[in-house]
């Protein structure tokens, strides 16, 4: 069909590849590192209809001044956008598109995990038989683990993530604390606690649980696991902003026993504090998969020796399986739903309707 577009990065040789069948001309920022800023704003200066993006990529006016006349859409593979300036995009006309739901469930096991992961010790456990420390079997040396099954999670944030994540601890006979400042899902709720009486019901849960909506504060207060899934909103994009929610006030407000888990975006904990609310035991531990600058700085406070064993980090990588990541069923993968929103753009589906299309996400703009 003709239409021209960059790929900041190669998102699936498949998904691309249905782009190519359909005439499309497309150029792939050839290296694993992201373009930078000044190759984006050549490339789409240059005339293309279309720009695949990742979280990598700061889009904002200046990307969209460049493409001026030209620029018809900005197709992001992620669910989050943080990285794209909604403001400017609605002040240009352009439409963005992400790749929600289809990440939900890997991440919301990623975070799932995490929990196990730093309470149950799998890193020391791991490192001592590695290293040929591992001594005899003792009832309680070199160390113990908390345990998951029956603790309290507070979710914060019961958006698709936060829902997963709810859904996950239930079959954990978990009690569970929601928070949510902008949407109170009550039905989900009771949907959840009818699951947790039959549960208990038919004895396939020794104790009776619960979940329930409360303030930020008693989530923080009464959680043992406290798990976020918020997106990152700074000050002025929100009446909520979520910019170093978790900071030396808030994480002190966490119990001594508590754990923190993030899967949604650095800059919602401040990390200086989160490595002193590890180190001088105000909180138990934290396991991350995102962080305030990605890759995580060498001179980060969160490599500190001293709380490695309690502090768990990994790569963004809470959506990354196969599945989610590369299908090309964009009703499973996140490669998939990408080229399908670009097409829906480009290709005028939906009768050329932004606002009918379902993977535009402003659309307040059209
Ligand atoms: C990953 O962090 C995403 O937003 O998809």
């Amino acid at each position: 069909m003709g239409f021209r577009v960059f790929a900041t990065c190669n998102i699936g040789d498949e998904a691309l590849e249905i782009l190519r069948q359909r005439g499309y001309e497309l150029e792939i920022y050839p290296q694993a590192d992201p373009p930078g800023k000044a190759v984006i704003l050549k490339k789409v200066r240059e005339g293309i209809d279309g720009l695949i993006t990742t979280l990598r990529d700061p889009i904002d006016a200046e990307v969209f001044e460049a493409g001026k006349g030209t620029l018809k859409v900005v197709a992001q593979m992620a669910v989050g956008f943080d990285n794209i300036n909604r403001a400017d995009a609605n002040r240009y006309g352009v439409p963005f598109t992400n790749t929600a739901d289809v990440l939900t469930e890997a991440t919301a096991e990623f975070a799932f995990f995490l929990m196990g992961a730093v309470a149950r010790k799998l890193w020391p456990s791991e490192r001592l038989v590695r290293e040929n420390r591992w001594g005899a079997w003792h009832p309680f040396l070199p160390f113990l683990g908390d345990e998951v099954t029956g603790k309290t999670a507070a979710v914060i944030g019961t958006g698709r993530i936060g829902m997963g994540m709810i859904k996950k601890c239930t079959g954990f006979d978990m009690n569970i604390l929601c928070y949510d400042p902008v949407f109170e899902n009550e039905e989900f709720a009771g949907h959840i606690q009818e699951v947790m009486d039959m549960r208990h019901r038919y004895g396939l849960q020794k104790q009776a649980t619960s979940i329930r909506y409360v303030r930020f504060g008693e989530a923080l207060a009464r959680g043992d696991f406290v798990s976020v899934h918020v997106p990152l909103l700074r000050a002025g994009e929100s009446p909520t902003p979520t910019y170093h929610l978790f900071n030396d006030t808030t994480l002190r407000q966490m119990k001594p026993t508590a754990y923190l888990i993030n899967t949604s975006r650095g800059p919602v904990v401040d990390e200086a504090a989160l490595a002193r609310a590890i180190k001088e035991h105000w909180i138990a531990g934290a396991a991350l998969d995102v962080f305030e600058k990605e890759p995580l700085p060498a001179d980060s406070p969160l490599r500190d020796a001293e709380i490695e064993d309690r502090c768990r980090i990994f790569h963004h990588f809470a959506s990354g399986t196969k599945e989610t990541r590369l299908s090309v069923d964009p009703n499973v993968g996140m490669a998939g739903r990408c080229v399908q929103a670009l097409m829906d753009l480009l290709e005028g589906n939906y009768e050329g309707d932004r606002a009918k299309m379902p993977y535009v996400v402003n659309k307040e703009a059209f």
